[in-house]
């Protein structure tokens, strides 16, 4: 069912002018902003002071609960490290996105080097996740049913699954899972579906199959694992996010990064900041956008710089915890407005993303005259948008990167 969006609450500008990220995105609808948490990233001591705030109000396990740590031999499961983020979640009160049952990745060689049959595979699919689920009944606001399933030209990945069972592995999984948790949201999750084009077909094309063997799939997780002056435009992003939610599911915004070739500059950060905005910005305008997770929120532990070399410093806080521009482009982005109150200037194109500063006009009870709307940004370093606001709101220096019409 598509979560309803309740309208933006009215915050005081003051509140609001220091609001944190997870305030911000529930101000504007959204359930929650959240972040990926490795169980490795807890040894750091600043690594919790930084993620209990009122930026976080969900965490997704980034590791500890995938079919190989959670069943590394068959039938013999080991549940402490995905409860150690479970129970984070409980203590802080955050909303618990649990992350993943069927996936090509991180599966125990018993499974991939298996001599399954089609009857035992489906077994086995079947009691990892009821184990899994069932462990966990209760906690997780979401799942990751089936993560990866695709290709990039939206045909269905060769993996262990499909070759064992064929497509139908995926709404065996979403039936499964939903028989072991009924009140989870069940996912789909995939990248390069964040845009129009033949993947994002192909996961649509995931919905209705699903849809049509009479299993339940409540939303479908963007990853965005995206690159610096390469995201999709805001136009392609809100488009592409309402063909999903058209098909009477919720997307989210789930592994949210945008990484850079190091080294980082000024004008890198700022276009980075913009680009954040612009995806945050797509969700907050989005009904049945239900919230935004980074895949962490420190360079100090992103998974970047080990997979892609030579590049990194895809998160809004530097691996000292210092917040860079890109911090306070999500938060321009949260106070957007749902439904389009304050809009972006937009392009069709669908890379990169340009131009996303804040409209020279504004709307219905947002001021009146030029310049940037209420909350809109108006300066800041590196900034190339409107200097001044509409009447009565006045420019005001929040940090040296971000200047806020309050
Ligand atoms: O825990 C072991 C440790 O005991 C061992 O000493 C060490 C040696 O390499 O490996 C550790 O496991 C690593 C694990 O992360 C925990 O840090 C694995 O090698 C490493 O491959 C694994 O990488 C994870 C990756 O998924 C696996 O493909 C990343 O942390 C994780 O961020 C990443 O997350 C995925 C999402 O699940 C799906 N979408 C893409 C996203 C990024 O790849």
């Amino acid at each position: 069912m598509v979560a309803v969006k309740p309208l933006i609450l009215a915050l005081a500008a003051g509140h609001l002018a220091h609001a944190q990220l997870n305030t911000a995105a529930k101000a504007a609808g959204l359930l929650y902003f959240g972040t990926a948490v490795d169980n490795g990233d807890l040894s750091d001591s600043q690594y919790l002071p930084n993620l209990e705030t009122d930026d976080f109000g969900q965490i997704t396990p980034a590791n500890s609960m995938k079919w190989q740590p959670t069943e590394p031999s068959q039938g013999s499961y080991t549940f402490s490290q995905g409860d150690q983020i479970a129970s984070l979640a409980k203590t802080n009160n955050d909303y618990l996105r649990c992350h993943n049952l069927v996936w090509y990745n991180q599966l125990p060689s018993y499974i991939t080097s298996g001599s399954w049959t089609n009857e035992t595979l489906i077994a086995a699919l079947k009691e990892h996740i009821n184990g899994v689920v069932t462990h966990w009944k209760g906690q997780c606001y979401a799942w990751d049913v089936v993560n990866e399933a695709l290709n990039e030209d939206g045909t269905y990945r060769q993996n262990v699954f499909y070759q064992h069972i064929g497509e139908a592995y995926i709404p065996i999984a979403f039936a499964a899972a939903a028989a072991a948790d009924p009140n989870a949201k069940l996912y789909y999750n995939d990248y390069n579906i964040e845009y129009p084009g033949a993947k994002a077909t192909g996961a649509q094309n995931i919905v209705k199959s699903i849809q049509a063997a009479g299993a339940r799939i409540d939303g479908v997780g963007l990853q965005a694992h995206f690159i610096v002056g390469q995201t999709p435009s805001l136009a392609s992003q809100k488009a592409n996010m309402a063909a999903f939610t058209a098909l009477g599911v919720d997307v989210a915004i789930t592994e949210l990064d945008i990484r850079m070739t190091l080294p980082d500059t000024s004008a890198l950060q700022t276009q980075q900041s913009t680009d954040y905005q612009t995806t945050t910005t797509a969700c907050v305008q989005t009904k049945g956008c239900v919230g935004i997770t980074l895949w962490d929120f420190t360079d100090k532990h992103s998974w970047v710089p080990g997979t892609f070399s030579g590049q990194g410093d895809a998160c809004p806080w530097d691996s000292n915890y210092k917040k860079k521009p890109a911090y306070y482009g999500i938060l321009a982005g949260l106070q957007s407005g749902a439904g389009g109150s304050t809009t972006l200037t937009t392009t069709t194109t669908s890379t990169p993303t340009t131009t996303s500063s804040p409209a020279t006009t504004t709307t219905t009870g947002a001021g009146s005259g030029t310049g940037a709307a209420h909350w809109g940004q108006c300066g800041g370093n590196g900034w190339t948008g409107p200097t001044t606001c509409v009447s009565p709101y006045t420019c005001q220096v929040v940090n040296p990167y971000y200047s806020q019409c309050l």
